[in-house]
Formats: C-alpha cells, sequence, structure tokens
C-alpha cells in the first residue's frame, strides 16, 4: 500500500511532521520531485531534524529513496548524510539512476538569471540550489544522471559537451566571468567521488523495480512531496514556480510506480491553518510581505502589517533552507479548491491551528472577486490571478490551549471555534481532516485516521 503526502499551498506546510506521525508501519519513504530547495522539519525525540534531500522517514530508520523525478546534488547528500551520523542515526538512502544531477554551474546559472531577472523586478525568489537549470538540462536532453556518473567514459563525454556551452552561456550571454564550477576536469574529479561514494554504498537503484519489489513483499510505501501544488510547473503559479512536479502525478513519473498505484492509496493534502510563500508572486489574501522582500508582494498595513509579523513570529515563519522570513497571508479556498482537484486528495491534515490561537477572529478567503463576479477557483494565468481580491469569511477566533493535552484527549478537546474553522474547510473542499497539527512536536498532533490502517 501506498500513501502520498503532497503540499496544497505554496511549500512549508508542515509535510516533513507528517511524514514522521503517519510513517510509523512504513517501510520506505520515496521523495518523487525536487531537490535541495525542499527543507523539511522532524522533530522526534525532542531533537529537531532539518532535512534537504534525505527523505524524512531516514529519522526513523525507514529506507528512503529518490526517485528519478528528483534532482540530486550529490554534495548535499553526502553532507546530510554525514550529519545524521554524527548524530547517531545510520540513514539507508538509496538514488534512482535515472534521476539527474546537480552540478555546480547549475547553481551558478540559477543565480545569474535570478540576478538579470532582478533588474527588472521580475526574479522568482529561488532557493539558489540550481534546481531550475537542472531541470532544464533534463527537458533539453543534455542532463547527466546518477547512472552516468559511475561510468568513466560516459561522463566526461556528457561534461565534454555540456559544460562548454554553459561556460558560453554565462559569460556570453549573461557577460559574468565563471571559475573551476565550469571546469571539466574539477567537475570530472570531484563527480567521481561521488560516484564512488554512491557504489561503495549499493546506493544506487532502479527506483520504479525497487518500490515495486518491496511493495509486493507486502511492504508499506510513503511518497514525500516536496514544495507545494502552487509552485508547481504546471499547476502553480506560473513562472513563480518550481521546476518539477510536486502534485500527485508526480508521484507516479517520478518514482516509476503507476498512477493505478498512487492513485489505489490515499493522497492527503497538507494545508497550513494560513499562508506562507518564499519568493515572488501574487498572494491574493496576503497580510503582509517584509520590506525589501521579493516583487509582487502586497505591503499590509497598521492590523494587517502587525498580524503578519505576529503570525510569522508565533509560526516561526523563516525559510527553512535559506531563512528567510515568510510572507503571510490567510487561508485561501479557491487555491485549496484547485489544490484538491488537482491532486484527487482523500483527504487533509491541517496544520498550524495552535498558532491561530488567541486571535480575536481568522479569517479565510472563501473565493474571489475578479471584474464584479465572485470566482470559486484559481485564474490560469498569474496576472489575472494578481487581479483577484479575496471575499473573506469571519470565524471566532480560540483561546489559546495546551497542545500535549489535546492532542491526546483528541479531537473533541480543541477548543469549539477551532473545531468550526475544521469542519469548514471540510465542507468545503468535500474531505475529511485525517489530522489536525497542534505543534511542531511528534505529540502535538491530533490523529482522527491514520490512512495506513
Ligand atoms: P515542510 O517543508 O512542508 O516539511 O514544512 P517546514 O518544515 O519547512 O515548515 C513547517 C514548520 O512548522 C516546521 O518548523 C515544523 O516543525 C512546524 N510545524 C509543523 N506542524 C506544526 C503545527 O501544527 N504547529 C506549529 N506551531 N508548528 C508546526
Ligand atoms: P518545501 O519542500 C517553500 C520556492 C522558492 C521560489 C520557487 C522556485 O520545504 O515545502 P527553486 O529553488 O525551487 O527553483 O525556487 O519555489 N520554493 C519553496 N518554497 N517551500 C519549499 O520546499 C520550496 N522549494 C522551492 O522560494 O519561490
Ligand atoms: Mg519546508
Amino acid at each position: 500500500m501506498t500513501v502520498t503526502i503532497v503540499g496544497s499551498q505554496l511549500g512549508d506546510e508542515g509535510k516533513g511532521g507528517v511524514v514522521d506521525i503517519f510513517g510509523d508501519a512504513v517501510d520506505v519513504v520515496a521523495r518523487y520531485q525536487g531537490g535541495d530547495n525542499a527543507g523539511h522539519t522532524v522533530v522526534h525525540e525532542g531533537e529537531e531534524y532539518k532535512l534537504s534531500l534525505v527523505p524524512s522517514g531516514a529519522v526513523r530508520g525507514k529506507t528512503g529513496v529518490l526517485g528519478n523525478g528528483c534532482v540530486v546534488n550529490p554534495a548535499t547528500l553526502f553532507e546530510e548524510i554525514d550529519a545524521l551520523r554524527e548524530r547517531g542515526l545510520d540513514p539507508d538512502v538509496r538514488v534512482a539512476r535515472r534521476a539527474h544531477i546537480i552540478f555546480p554551474y547549475h547553481r551558478v546559472l540559477d543565480g545569474i538569471e535570478e540576478e538579470a531577472k532582478s533588474e527588472d523586478g521580475e526574479e522568482v525568489g529561488t532557493t539558489g540550489r540550481g534546481i531550475g537549470p537542472t531541470y532544464e538540462d533534463k527537458a533539453g536532453r543534455r542532463g547527466i544522471r546518477a547512472g552516468d556518473l559511475v561510468n568513466e567514459e560516459v561522463l566526461r563525454e556528457k561534461l565534454e559537451y555540456v559544460v562548454p556551452q554553459k561556460r558560453a552561456l554565462a559569460e556570453d550571454v549573461f557577460g559574468v566571468e565563471v571559475g573551476e564550477e565550469f571546469d571539466v576536469d574539477a567537475l570530472y574529479e570531484e563527480y567521481s567521488e561521488y560516484a564512488e561514494r554512491l557504489v561503495e554504498g549499493d546506493m544506487l537503484v532502479d527506483a520504479g523495480d525497487f518500490l515495486a519489489e518491496r511493495l509486493d513483499a507486502g511492504e508499506e510505501v510513503m511518497f514525500e512531496g516536496a514544495q507545494g501544488t502552487l509552485i508547481d510547473i504546471d499547476h502553480g503559479n506560473y513562472p513563480y514556480v518550481t521546476s518539477s512536479n510536486p502534485t500527485a502525478g508526480g508521484a507516479a513519473t517520478g518514482t516509476g510506480l503507476g498512477p493505478g498505484v498512487v492513485g489505489d492509496g490515499d493522497v492527503v493534502g497538507i494545508v497550513k491553518a494560513y499562508l506562507t510563500r518564499v519568493g515572488s508572486g501574487p498572494l491574493p489574501t496576503e497580510l503582509g510581505g517584509v520590506e525589501g522582500d521579493t516583487p509582487g508582494y502586497t505591503q499590509g498595513e497598521g492590523r494587517a502589517e502587525e498580524l503578519a509579523t505576529y503570525i510569522r513570529d508565533e509560526g516561526g515563519e523563516y525559510g527553512t533552507v535559506t531563512g528567510r522570513p515568510r510572507r503571510v497571508g490567510w487561508l485561501d479556498l479557491p487555491m485549496l479548491r484547485h489544490s484538491t482537484r488537482v491532486n484527487s486528495f482523500t483527504g487533509v491534515v491541517i496544520n498550524h491551528l495552535d498558532v491561530l490561537a488567541g486571535l480575536d477572529e481568522v479569517k479565510v478567503g472563501r473565493a474571489y472577486e475578479l471584474d464584479g463576479e465572485e470566482i470559486q477557483t484559481i485564474p490560469a494565468t498569474t496576472q489575472r490571478w494578481a487581479d483577484c481580491e479575496p471575499v473573506f469569511e469571519t470565524f471566532d477566533g480560540w483561546a489559546e490551549f495546551d497542545s500535549e493535552v489535546v492532542a491526546e484527549e483528541g479531537y473533541e478537546a480543541l477548543p469549539a471555534e477551532a473545531r468550526a474553522y475544521v469542519e469548514y474547510i471540510e465542507d468545503e473542499l468535500g474531505v475529511p481532516a485525517y489530522a489536525l497539527g497542534v505543534g511542531p512536536g511528534r505529540e502535538e498532533t491530533v490523529v482522527r485516521t491514520n490512512p495506513f490502517e
């Protein structure tokens, strides 16, 4: 059986924590897209683990797989594995031979293009990890895959083809002088060492075969989505998106198991009880951005700005990877309706209910107004989305509560106003809330349904 965990909004909904909470019965956790742009937090026995590439299940001794849909920076991978080992864990991580590899020139080019775009205030606000340029090379059929690293001749041949192109792009198109990151010999040497380590650790797999065998043996597999639906390259807020498919369909194409396998299990949308965004792009229900931040944000005023700051601080809303303060807004239902359809959610997990506790009132953008009409989902173009004005529904706030007590006693122990908020979301989306996050810790979750049971 499989369960797929998908970000329903703009990333950082608390996916890592949910993988952990539902992960007891799981044998294998597979990432199906993205790379070290992700930042997933797991709190285990009071210790916080922040993982960008190693699947979250590794903290609990599960086998982690980076599927063919991922882009893998081996430097980050080994750094992360070594850091976990230093903390007494022994992560078992496998890498799909079909996964594309991030090289230093991808990171440099990511930065160069962002810089060029920023002259007109058009930058995406990427994590700078080289994600876009690596997926570009994949689509351009000039990428280098994990399976290529272990074949010396193939690796050298491919580097010799691609690196001069990249150098010319940097120097002749963008006018930026580049260094070792674009040197074939240096790259060959560095990446041959990674290859050795991949082979020694028996880490390379044909992901589809590997996962199918584990399923056939009766094991449970969890697909761990990174990023979120609104930054999906196809279904998100293009061009302010990442370059992969975080949506549930990605779990099939990004692992080598078919849509029948993914669709046979639950698909769980992870929802933050409000909204955050790092990076540029519109956000109709935005309360307030951060001074000097990326383009497209709404500078809140007075009470809105105060609320944004309050929620940011209460929720610790600073980027896991980049440390950037996150923009903050109210929950956006048109966004979640879009997300529920795109992903076929069978249920959701609503996190961060504790963060909103203590507010007098809580708002939800229940629809948008566009050209004098009320609409229920998201327009396909960013320009139209930016024109949408939110139509708010106001809820009574709920008082602060003891998260551990509520998690232990169950759903009914939540303040009635918080339950009304949850039930409104369930009704609007037509799916149940499997669990509710009331704090960052593992014990701070109200579990109503475990999709593996
Ligand atoms: P991910 O990228 O979706 O895995 O989420 P991140 O780890 O980037 O961000 C979520 C943050 O919120 C982490 O610091 C989590 O520990 C924390 N978190 C998750 N669920 C809850 C919750 O219900 N309440 C609070 N206060 N924090 C939570
Ligand atoms: P997790 O898995 C939030 C955003 C970046 C930028 C855009 C493109 O922790 O939820 P990229 O580096 O991917 O080319 O950047 O996507 N972004 C994320 N935002 N959470 C993430 O991951 C993100 N990964 C990328 O901020 O706007
Ligand atoms: Mg994150």
